[in-house]
């Protein structure tokens, strides 16, 4: 009997890689061997980035190993210490960036309607010791950028975007990429564009891009001549190669996370208490993250519930970011009280769900997830093993 599971019984991950055309690739893999230039600023890093910064209107795009390592190195070279200001409901690493140099995270509450950051609760949490903010563009959708520009430069706060989840989204027609100081994307193997593992740094500002490109190379300015304390935060070859190449079919992943989002629409906005979150027709979006919110009170079903019962079905959609940063270590220990006011944030904690999306995932994928749901939802009470969808 073959090991290899069956299509029918393989999982379905929120997150499963988008991948472009395969001999694009293994071409280019090719022509990295033969040059024998694996790292350090190679042809291909070094195109990746002016396709990127071509793409987001912008004048550099530093090339990072990841996002998280985008972040440190983007913070440190604006100068951030003390305290900043950033949402509790994103990844982890939004506020492990920060901590991981001692610069305390300060959480504020999100926006129930939009997910981000609800910029009238920015300024009480101000203090002496607040040296920036760092706000999220969760799913893509750009956060509050004028009213945090607003409070930013009223009380002479840098401000810098975690942008991992928005490559390829707009905000008032301009490509994210081009707010703040500074915006980090990620490229991530989860994420809309994958380089294996990686990130940028974009910016318009000539000085921080060329500290940035510094910090990345243990602040090497030349072939023996350090001037900045740095850390090894390089893209390598084959991710610039894989990025290049994914960039290629960018349209092509576009349009399947569309057809995926509008076909649950269709099927989930007909359930009471199911709630997608909309990505309004005015921007570009790059569809990669299908966000329904789970009202119990209508559903009669919890979204835990409802989780345990996708896993069941090999559905592994997930409770993106439960429980919160402020309910994760060392946050729960060393800011205590953070729950009590972050009352929108635990409450989509408990609320929200991703489902699968991305070019591995079929129409017909998503009508048997759509119908999972809905049969879980009409039969919550019979045992698990009467939950048919055949
Ligand atoms: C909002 C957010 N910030 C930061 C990161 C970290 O990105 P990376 O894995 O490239 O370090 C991720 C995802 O991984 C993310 O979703």
């Amino acid at each position: 009997m073959s090991s290899i599971p069956s299509p029918s019984t393989e999982l379905m991950h929120v997150g499963r890689p988008n991948i472009g055309k395969r001999e694009s690739l293994l071409s280019r893999i090719d022509d990295i061997l033969d040059r024998r230039w694996l790292s350090n600023n190679g042809k291909y890093v070094r195109e990746f980035e002016v396709r990127v910064a071509e793409l987001l209107g912008v004048k550099h795009c530093v090339a990072m190993c990841n996002a998280t390592v985008g972040l440190e190195i983007a913070t440190r070279a604006l100068g951030l210490h003390g305290e900043v200001i950033v949402p509790s409901f994103t990844f982890v690493a939004t506020a492990h960036c920060l901590q991981w140099q001692e610069i305390t995270p300060v959480f504020c509450d999100v926006d129930p309607r939009t997910h981000n950051m609800d910029p009238a609760k920015i300024e009480h949490l101000i203090t002496p010791r607040t040296t920036g903010i760092l706000g999220v563009h969760l799913w893509g959708r750009a956060c509050a950028v004028e009213a945090l520009g607003e409070i930013a430069s009223r009380h002479r706060l840098q401000l810098l975007f975690d942008a991992s989840h928005a490559f390829g989204c707009s905000h008032t027609g301009k490509m994210i990429g081009g707010f703040g100081r500074a915006e980090v994307f990620s490229f991530h193997a989860t994420k809309f564009i994958n380089t294996l593992e990686g990130g940028v740094v974009a910016t318009n500002d000539d000085t921080l891009a060329q500290k940035m490109r510094m910090m990345k190379n243990f602040g090497f300015t030349g072939y023996d001549c350090v001037e900045y304390l740095g850390i090894n935060g390089k893209m390598n070859e084959i991710s610039a190669a894989m990025g290049l190449t994914n960039l290629e079919s960018i349209e092509k992943f576009v349009a399947i996370n569309r057809r995926n989002y509008e076909l649950y629409r269709e099927r989930l906005a007909v359930l009471p208490g199911v709630e997608l979150i909309d990505y309004p027709d005015t921007e570009r979006w790059n569809y990669q993250y299908v966000v329904v919110e789970i009202d119990e009170a209508k559903t009669g079903v919890s979204r835990d519930a409802l989780v345990e019962h996708l896993h069941a079905k090999g559905i592994m959609a997930r409770r993106y970011f439960h429980p919160g940063c402020h309910r994760m270590e060392p946050y729960a220990s060393r800011y205590p009280g953070h729950s009590v006011i972050l009352p929108h944030t635990e409450f989509l904690c408990s609320r929200v769900l991703i489902l699968p999306t991305g070019m591995s995932v079929s129409t017909d994928d998503v009508k048997r997830v759509c119908d999972i749901i809905r049969c879980t939802l009409g039969v919550i009470a019979a045992p698990l093993s009467a939950v048919t969808t055949e």
